[in-house]
């Protein structure tokens, strides 16, 4: 009989939270792999896309990703978007850095300092014009690109998006063509990249993959994804590799709980592991949330069902106020009333206990008619619902909660 330790409680649950074994995602790794090796052979490949619902784990992956990357002497850089901001600023700052990693590798500085000056060209091209009168500019207007060298002119510089990304980007892949790498830029929640600025990255992605230059951009974010992207280039759909990142199967499930808890010397029960799953629905987040909790209550190994019977309750208690109720604040009064139409519509719909009763999508005609209001007035509280990243539009006139188990949350939650 063995100890439970608080102390060496393995689990992490939260965002972009490195989870103590990563589960279930052997073929996205190797596909990855196939990637970054065709692409240093010069073969054509096609940008990477990760989608799938909030919490299942896409910001991780695609952090064990760029591990991958640099891991094969690649440049590398990340960003996250966000809505309304210039994709100019960001990007120039994850070349730099991908950039600087392979400076030290390249036979001739000067081809570095000359594409630094294009870098550095390309993103005072954003600095807004001094304020009215002169006034001091805004403190996060202020960028402090850290290159050394004078801007150069004439390249990356003329103030539209798509061609200065693409002359950027190409440079960018030239200098990683001299020291026989690639470059890969990592983009989180990508669906909220503004709608002039995705239309250029793919441009940019389209004319890198007809060089054949070795720069990657590897995407991750929500389930319309892929309709943003199709909405800004019609070719986007044979330009992306889309891999949608679902939750995990029960072996998944099992093994992201067992593999750290065997490194403790700690075990499961299989009637724990089988309510375990039934609880987290095998959604990464869940996972983490309730093996944390259980491990907690847990005097002893093996780990059993009732210890989880005994834990789900603080679990849930924590999901409510830091994965569910934080996002429900964001909505408004109006929004939230849209958002519980859903969530009993999606009810009616799906068989109580299913996988997806909660989770499913619902036609926006028939929230209009719960709520007894014309389509056309709920239309504000839609755009802002899908704006904030908790709904989504995967099928046109439809839509659905991007967080696993919203409908589940809203509906215990007084009106
Ligand atoms: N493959 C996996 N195996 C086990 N746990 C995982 C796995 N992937 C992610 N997790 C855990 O799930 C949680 C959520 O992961 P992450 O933040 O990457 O999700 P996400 O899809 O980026 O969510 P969001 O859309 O909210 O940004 C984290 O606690 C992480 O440790
Ligand atoms: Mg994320």
């Amino acid at each position: 009989m063995r100890f439970v330790d608080p102390v060496r409680n393995p689990y992490a649950p939260g965002a972009g939270q490195r989870p103590p074994e990563l589960a279930g995602r052997g073929r996205e790794l190797d596909v990855f792999d196939v990637v970054l090796e065709r692409i240093a052979r010069g073969r054509p490949e096609r940008s990477l896309m990760l989608t799938g619902l909030r919490g299942v784990g896409k910001t991780v992956l695609l952090n064990t990703l760029r591990s991958e990357a640099i891991n094969r002497l690649w440049g590398t850089g990340k960003i996250e978007a966000r809505p309304d901001q210039s994709l100019r600023r960001p990007i120039a700052a994850a070349l730099h850095m991908a950039v600087r990693e392979l400076a030290p590798r390249h036979r001739a500085p000067d081809r570095i300092d000359a594409f630094l000056g294009v870098l550095k060209a390309f993103a005072q091209r954003s600095t807004p014009p001094s304020g009215r009168g002169g006034a001091a500019p805004k403190l996060r207007d202020r960028w402090q690109p850290g290159i050394d060298v004078p801007a150069s002119s004439g390249r990356a510089d003329s103030g539209d998006i798509e061609i200065d990304l693409v002359e950027l980007l190409s440079d960018a892949a030239a200098v990683a063509t001299d020291v026989g790498t690639g470059i890969a830029v990592f983009i989180d929640e990508m669906q909220d990249v503004g709608a002039e600025d995705v239309s250029a990255l793919c441009a940019a992605c389209h004319e890198l993959s007809q060089l054949g230059a070795p720069l990657i951009v590897v995407g991750a974010g929500l389930p319309h994804l892929p309709a943003v992207l199709s909405a800004a280039k019609s070719y986007s759909e044979r330009l992306y590799r889309y891999q949608r990142i679902d939750r995990l199967d029960r072996i998944a499930a099992d093994q992201a709980l067992c593999a750290p808890a065997e490194r403790e010397e700690v075990e499961y029960e299989q009637k724990a592991l089988d309510l375990l799953y039934e609880k987290s629905g095998g959604y990464p987040y869940f996972v983490q949330a309730y093996g944390k909790a259980t491990w907690d209550h847990a005097p002893r190994s093996p780990i059993t069902a009732a210890d989880v019977r005994v834990a789900a309750p603080e679990a849930e208690a924590e999901l409510a106020v830091g994965f569910f109720g934080s996002r429900f604040e964001r909505a408004t009064p109006a929004e939230r009333e849209y958002m519980r139409a859903m969530a009993t519509l999606a009810l009616v719909d799906g068989e109580e206990g299913g996988r997806d009763d909660m989770d499913a999508a619902v036609p926006t005609a028939e929230i209009a008619r719960a709520l007894g209001r014309k389509p056309a007035s709920l239309s504000p509280a839609r755009d802002a619902l899908i704006k904030k990243g908790l709904i989504y539009s995967g099928e046109r006139g439809t839509v659905a909660f991007t967080v696993p188990h919203f409908g589940r949350y809203l509906r215990t939650q007084p009106a």
